[in-house]
């Protein structure tokens, strides 16, 4: 047993070998000392877990186990066997990211478990703790009692000490787009809430999706979320509001009756608590990408970040259709060419083209929604050939887009054609739609049956050089480590609804909570820079609730290494505030959090990879605030033009939303600014060093 643990702490970790020991332990702290993991059994001899932060009980008492199909649970009756524990420290670079190093250091600890019991099962947990927060996981070893698990229902615990502040939505086991709500733990009720956005929704308890994240009264940031979902169902969180308590609720499938079924030996994903002392620092920890496995696919220099435009916000709008038969073709070679064209002269690297295949003018209405897609036919006023081949001309590369119709067995069907056509085109990038109920019946976006579908998806893309932005995904868990062609995703309540909803859209304070929940997993595809703010003359009853100056700070403020300039070419044309899309960077060196309210307002800086440009993006909630950025992160000795778009004196997120103003001044790492934002708005800054700044 020992030395089957010490092969499995050696795999994959630098250093991970040194200071091995195999001494009754139970305890373990993260490198600094400051978070501290307590393991123990309970009279009954249940495992139990306690975390400590800066010495204070953060997460009590919380019982671990399993409920399991035609067996006993898994939950007391434990004997410890062996506690070994470790360390690694290793630096790793990101391919493309919000910043390029990222530090793994961390402490482990690995208690195996025996039931003391006639079925005496044998179950591991292991915990990594970093100075960020910690991981923790079930390792099932080979065994004879235990050869194959159906889970019905993991029961991992989280007992909280406090009746904390949090932002959550509803813990749908199909959706991701849903607003936040800012209420207590103890009056969380996922149950009572309308679901305006959505048709599809199954919420099937009190439950909430991670990244769940709460502020204590002393002002503790904890946030709850998974790493490396693999082969396994989707968690949400049950939420036991008399007893703050939250407790693994696993996504089922209705279809086969259980959540989880798995051969021995097998890993849990990781169960992930990130700590902080204030809102930035759960942004900058990078925990969930280090408990996923290093680099899978080598070199992928073939991905490209990029800023992009498409045939899209002219569907929502309705100025355009998906299909032909409305006689409002979106996706025609011509238009697709005027795309081409805007990007080319505007710094954009890629162009999304939606509605370019057969299937658009069947695929909604209809219960069964299998065959309806082809991936490989375009329309017959689309010639894809000769829009690749315009593209090429230009330097642009034009974005492939699949809508499943959440039918995943006709894509898995179609993959290696699909993949394998754009290989023969010379194409990379690809956007994923799962619109819809997933068929089979039964089945949901988050269940294990689609999380497998999801990697084969990823699998097959990399293996013909695609990579994925996946539009109603499983929530991101980290696996860009891994696979680094899983670029960006949705889940989240996107631009999309500001055009359609009929709640009137995404609420002003929406984007100041999506940084601290939604983005800790991971690349967001938000989509925005949307200046015709009021949609004029295509939807008078909907409108972007943020001012013109906050759609320019969002290339800041939310990360994804692919960004849209999402409305039309003719609402950018000649307009002066575009120049900030032109310039803004998509991959970056590093990332500052320089001060965040959640829900109230953020402003980050990042720089660019490959310059010395610096950009900076402020955002406030429906609220006027002043702001100050201290240019500190600025390198010493050198001058820079910084030019702000900002918010016009007059500006408001709905009477005013497109005053604006561009100021240019000099600055170097001493200089203090002050902005204000208006109601619903924001600053976005470019920050260049001047030529004559080394001389
Ligand atoms: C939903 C996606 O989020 C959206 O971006 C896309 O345009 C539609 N599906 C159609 O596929
Ligand atoms: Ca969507």
């Amino acid at each position: 047993m020992v030395k089957a643990l010490v092969l499995l702490l050696c795999v994959g970790l630098i250093n991970a070998c040194k200071d091995k020991q195999t001494i009754p332990k139970s305890t373990i702290s993260s490198p600094s000392g400051n978070v501290k993991v307590n393991f123990f059994l309970t009279a009954n001899k249940a495992p139990a877990y306690q975390v400590l932060f800066h010495d204070q009980v953060v997460i009590d008492t919380s019982f671990l186990g399993f409920d399991l199909k035609d067996q006993l649970a898994l939950k007391d009756n434990f004997e410890v066997v062996t506690v070994a524990v470790d360390s690694a420290y290793e630096n790793w670079e990101l391919p493309w990211g919000e910043q390029l190093k990222v530090t793994n250091r961390y402490n482990e600890l690995i208690i195996s478990l025996k039931e003391s019991t006639e079925t005496a099962r044998l179950m591991n947990v292991i915990f990594r703790v970093y100075d960020d927060g910690l991981g923790f996981r079930y390792d099932f070893p080979e065994q004879n009692n235990f050869q194959e698990a159906i889970i019905l229902e993991e029961n991992t615990q989280f007992k909280l000490t406090g009746d904390h502040e949090t932002w959550w939505m509803p813990g749908d086991w199909d959706s991701y787009e849903h607003l936040y709500n800012h209420t207590n733990i103890s009056e969380i009720n996922a149950l009572a809430l309308g679901d305006p956005g959505l048709n599809q929704s199954t919420i099937m308890a009190n439950a909430v999706h991670t990244p769940f994240t709460m502020k204590s009264k002393d002002d503790v940031y904890i946030s709850i979320h998974e790493a490396n979902l693999t082969d396994y169902a989707g968690m949400t969180l049950l939420v036991d509001t008399a007893n703050l308590v939250l407790k693994s609720g696993l996504v089922n499938s209705e279809r086969l009756g259980y959540a989880v079924k798995r051969t021995v030996p097998f890993q849990t994903p990781w169960r992930t608590i990130q700590l902080a002392d204030k809102p930035g620092d759960l942004i900058a920890s990078k925990l969930i990408l280090n408990l996923n496995e290093s680099n899978k696919l080598g070199d992928v220099s073939w991905i490209k970040p990029m800023k992009y435009n498409g045939i899209w916000w002219e569907m929502h709008l309705e100025k355009s259709g998906w299909d032909m038969e409305g006689g409002k073709h979106g996706a025609t070679t011509a238009n697709a060419k005027r795309y081409i064209d805007f990007a080319a002269a505007n710094n954009l690297g890629g162009v999304l083209v939606e509605g370019w295949n057969t299937g658009w003018d069947r695929w909604t209405g209809i219960p069964d929604r299998e065959g309806v897609f082809d991936f490989v036919t375009p329309y017959a006023d689309y010639d894809l050939e000769e829009v690749v081949r315009y593209a090429k001309e230009k330097g642009v590369a034009i974005i492939m887009h699949h809508e499943t119709s959440a039918a995943p067995r006709t894509y898995e069907k179609q993959l290696d054609a699909a993949y394998g056509l754009m290989q023969s085109l010379g194409l990379h990038d690809t956007k994923l739609g799962y619109v819809g109920r997933i068929i089979p019946e039964g089945e949901h976006h988050h269940s294990q049956w689609m999380v497998n579908h999801y990697r084969k998806v990823l699998e097959t893309a990399a293996k013909y050089k695609v990579a994925i932005n996946v539009h109603e995904p499983i929530k991101p868990t980290g696996l860009r480590r891994t696979y680094p062609n899983l670029v960006s995703a949705e889940g989240v309540r996107g631009q999309e609804f500001n055009a359609w909803a009929a709640d009137g859209g995404n609420p002003p304070d929406h984007l100041t909570i999506v940084p601290f929940t939604r983005m800790l997993a991971g690349p967001i595809d938000y989509t925005p820079g949307i200046f015709n703010i009021k949609m004029d003359p295509y939807r008078p009853n909907n409108q972007v609730n943020t001012t013109l100056a906050q759609q320019l700070a969002l290339y800041v403020i939310i990360y994804s290494p692919v960004q849209m300039a999402a409305d039309l070419p003719e609402n950018y044309e000649g307009h002066p505030a575009f120049q900030f899309i032109r310039d803004v960077g998509v991959d970056w060196e590093q990332t500052e959090v320089l001060d965040a309210k959640i829900g109230d307002y953020v402003t980050i800086a990042r720089k660019e990879r490959g310059t010395d440009n610096w950009f900076v993006g402020s955002i406030t909630d429906e609220n006027l605030r002043e702001v100050s950025i201290d240019f500190g992160f600025l390198d010493e000795g050198k001058n820079y033009t910084a030019t702000v778009y900002k918010d016009g004196e007059k500006a408001h997120w709905d009477k005013n939303p497109t005053d604006y103003a561009i100021e240019t001044l000099q600055v170097d790492k001493f200089t203090q600014y002050n902005l204000r934002l208006a109601p619903g708005g924001g600053a976005a800054i470019s920050i260049m060093p001047n030529l004559s700044s080394d001389q």
